[in-house]
């Protein structure tokens, strides 16, 4: 069998794109040829969107339809509320949110569901990328024993998400830092969950699976899961006695080769990703927000110190996103779901590209399994 082995596909390219890419020469990630930070600090999360959907920033014109395409797509059939509040307690939110989006398959005509044009794939992404908030605010809620907040056709996504989120309307900071960490999340070139949603696509499976599939790698303690496990790992330092523990905590972990979450990266290895240098400097806005904002900071810059000096390893985006939603105040089991939520509009573009130009993937293997043996 001839080809080329990599573990993990490390260094393999696999596909060609319009949609981003990662210029680790400049540290730069461009995404339909803006640098993704650039994006972060100047457009909304929605033009983001709009960005990555249609291929462009939207004019004022497109902005307010797209906004009004979104607010339409809110609602979720009341079956679905029922299925919400009758998962099993302890469902994760991100197994919730996946039931959730599949769930709405059966939503689409046949006919829709299985259009895969670039139109059709467009027209349902939108409707998965204005629901997923609300499943996941609603899942979070109903495995919490709180009553549901619905979403409200007055606000724009944003305000929409953190409404649900809070039962009550954010104030303009958290706005702005939720905003920018939703932009951040959008778009990463090829992650494993964004692969997964290619692979899938593939077979000319609809949208809906390649976006649950990506659901369910996304969740996972090595990509998406390291924010939530990221803040467990600083409160736990700080129950253990705070920023005088932490050398000690993490060199345990390093002997032990355990890994520290929020940090590493496949592509990003010998240099910090982008995304993190940008929202760690937004830290220092929020951090008394709570009472143990400094605490927990002071931790925060000590792992990254012993990280670095130790193993020469970086923050990726999971880091400082950790510690800013705790200082938003938003519940730890949601962080996972923010980030795919946000990453849902990167998924659409990749489903309709691979749609449009698709090759099965089909790898093969080196077999290492005994052989000419008879039953
Ligand atoms: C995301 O792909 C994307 O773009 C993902 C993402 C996106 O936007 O979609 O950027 C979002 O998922 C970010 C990554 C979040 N995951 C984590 O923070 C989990 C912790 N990180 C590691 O598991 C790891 O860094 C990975 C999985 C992210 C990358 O792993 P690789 O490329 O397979 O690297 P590796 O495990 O082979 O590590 C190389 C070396 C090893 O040391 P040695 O054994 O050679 O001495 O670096 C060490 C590792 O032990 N190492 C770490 C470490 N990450 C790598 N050591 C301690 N803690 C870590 N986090």
């Amino acid at each position: 069998m001839e080809g080329e082995y990599s573990p993990g596909l490390e260094n393999v390219i696999a596909a060609s794109t319009k949609i981003s890419y990662l210029d680790t020469e400049n540290g730069k990630i461009l995404v339909r040829g803006y640098d993704l930070v650039e994006l972060a600090q100047k457009v909304s999360y929605a033009d983001a969107s709009y960005l990555l959907i249609n291929e462009k920033l939207p004019t004022e014109a497109e902005r307010s339809s797209f906004t009004s395409m979104l607010k339409n797509a809110y609602a979720l059939p009341g079956e679905l509320y029922s299925v919400l509040g009758s998962m099993p307690r302890g469902t994760s939110v991100m197994d919730a949110l996946r039931t959730g989006i599949s769930f709405l398959a059966g939503y689409e005509d046949a006919g829709m569901l299985h259009d895969s044009s670039r139109r059709a794939n467009v027209e349902k992404g939108v409707r998965i990328l204005a629901k997923a908030p609300a499943i996941a605010a609603n899942a979070y809620r109903a495995l919490n024993g709180l009553p549901f907040v619905k979403p409200k056709g007055s606000l724009d996504y944003l305000d929409n998400f953190l409404w649900m989120i809070y039962g009550t309307e954010p104030d303009a900071k958290s706005r702005e830092i939720f905003d920018t960490i939703l932009t951040c999340y959008i778009e990463h070139e090829m992650p494993n969950s964004t692969f997964a949603a290619r692979v899938i696509s593939s077979t000319f499976s609809d949208i809906y699976g390649a976006v649950v599939g990506a659901a369910a790698s996304l969740e996972g303690p090595l990509h998406g899961g390291a924010n939530e496990m990221a803040i467990r790992m600083l409160l736990e330092i700080q129950k253990l006695g705070g920023a005088s523990v932490t050398e000690e905590y993490v060199m345990g972990k390093l002997a032990r080769k355990e890994k520290i979450m929020g940090f590493g990266h496949r592509v990003w290895m010998d240099r910090q990703d982008p995304r993190a240098r940008l929202l760690e400097g937004y830290i220092p806005n929020v951090v008394a927000n709570r009472p143990d904002g400094r605490e927990l900071y002071a931790i925060y810059e000590a792992v990254a110190k012993v990280l670095l000096r130790e193993k020469k390893i970086y923050s990726n985006v999971d880091y400082p996103t950790s510690l800013l939603l705790y200082l938003l105040g938003i519940p730890i089991p949601l962080y996972t779901p923010v980030f795919f939520c946000s990453r849902i509009s990167g998924l659409v573009a990749h489903v309709a590209e691979q749609h449009e130009n698709n090759r099965l993937f089909r790898p093969r293997v080196i077999y290492e399994g005994p052989g000419n043996l008879h039953p």
